[in-house]
């Protein structure tokens, strides 16, 4: 039975790869490590709980000795890492957080890696290290060759999170990989990011904020083949390497605020509402991931009008869940977010 650490295991794709592995029944067990921020949610792994392969624990990855502590205790030797301040927009407001866990967590997250051992150490990172594309080249995508040139403050600290994880394999001869990938979309994501803001505001009946022209262009990947991929990555990829992961599925933000309005029933006159664009705002961003399907065979299996039908359907299935996020911390964010803009 293999024992893996599961950072941000309560976060949205961290959730949905537990969710994934222990109903596939994959020969794990499980250690999920959440400091449960507050995107971290414990109702992300709630029809989970009995489940004897997953042992969750709440913490923080800057804390050196928890980490120690657990590799002690559970003899853990493969490390799955999405632990991160994820959200651009927070970024904006406060970078501390992003520089506290995605660098420093990652540093002390890998250094104790490398003082209690590891066989698989695999770092959770994103397109959007590489920066922005034209848009009036759609014959340029990312490829893992691409330079880094992160724009946000986030893919900044997303970026020296990857550039640590290289060094320790070129230095300390560990065996790390990393994945970029593209946006993410599915259940159980935190409704501060774009489709979800975007359909739950739609079910309270409320506005959607569109930001600048709309017309900025993302290549959005269903969650679930998202965790296929790196599963794959886990299990087959070669230490050292990093592979890009994507959807080939570039679309602007206004088509998909006009496919979400279509499965609402809604108009674009009456809920849409275009606010000031973000500071820095990455036009486009577009995988190649030719890499990852040529060496492991991966390939999306989700088509993205059925799969955010799926995704729309489960916010509406479960309101319960967006509900109880939408209130507290998270309304005062959104007033600064989006009510003075
Ligand atoms: P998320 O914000 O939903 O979840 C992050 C989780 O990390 C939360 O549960 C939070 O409580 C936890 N966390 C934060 N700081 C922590 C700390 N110091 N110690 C322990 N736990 C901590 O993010 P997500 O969308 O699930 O993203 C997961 C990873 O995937 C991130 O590393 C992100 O950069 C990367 N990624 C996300 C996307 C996307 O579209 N969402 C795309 C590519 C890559
Ligand atoms: P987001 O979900 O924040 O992901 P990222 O910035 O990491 O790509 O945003 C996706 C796109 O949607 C991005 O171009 C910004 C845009 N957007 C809006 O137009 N309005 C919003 O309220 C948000 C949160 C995002």
């Amino acid at each position: 039975m293999r024992t893996i650490l599961i950072t941000g295991a309560a976060g949205f794709i961290g959730s949905n790869f537990v969710r994934i592995l222990l109903r596939r029944g994959e020969p794990v067990r499980l250690i999920a490590l959440d400091k449960l921020t507050y995107c971290g949610n414990l109702a992300n792994l709630s029809d989970l709980v009995d489940n004897t392969r997953l042992i969750f624990i709440r913490g923080d990855i800057c804390d050196a000795k928890l980490l120690s502590d657990l590799w002690q205790q559970y003899s853990i030797r493969e490390v799955v890492h999405f632990a991160a301040e994820s959200h651009v927009d927070r970024s904006i407001l406060d970078s501390g957080p992003f520089i506290q866990t995605n660098v420093v967590g990652t540093q002390i997250l890998l250094d104790t890696a490398r003082a209690n051992g590891i066989d698989r150490y695999l770092q959770i990172s994103t397109d959007e290290v590489y920066g922005s594309l034209p848009e009036d080249r759609p014959d340029i995508k990312f490829t893992e060759q691409t330079p880094l040139a992160p724009n946000s403050p986030y893919s900044a600290s997303k970026a020296a999170a990857d550039c640590l994880v290289r060094a320790y394999f070129h230095t300390f001869h560990m065996p790390v990989l990393i994945t970029r990938c593209s946006n993410n979309y599915g259940p159980y994501h935190f409704p501060e990011k774009m489709i979800p803001l975007f359909v739950t505001n739609l079910l309270e009946g409320k506005k959607v904020p569109l930001y600048g022209d709309g017309l900025n262009i993302r290549d959005w990947l269903y969650v679930e083949d998202h965790c296929d991929a790196l599963w794959a990555v886990l299990n087959n990829g070669a230490p050292g390497e990093t592979y890009n992961i994507g959807g080939n599925n570039e679309i602007t933000n206004r088509q998909i605020t006009e496919l979400i309005l279509r499965a609402l029933n809604k108009s674009w006159d009456e809920s849409v509402q275009y606010v000031k664009d973000r500071p820095g705002h990455d036009r486009r961003y577009a995988i190649d991931a030719s890499k990852i399907h040529r060496d492991l065979n991966w390939t999306p299996k989700h088509r993205f009008e059925d799969a955010l039908k799926t995704t729309i359907q489960w916010y509406v299935e479960n309101e319960p869940w967006w509900r109880s996020i939408k209130t507290g911390e998270y309304l005062k964010y959104y007033e600064t977010q989006y009510l003075r803009r």
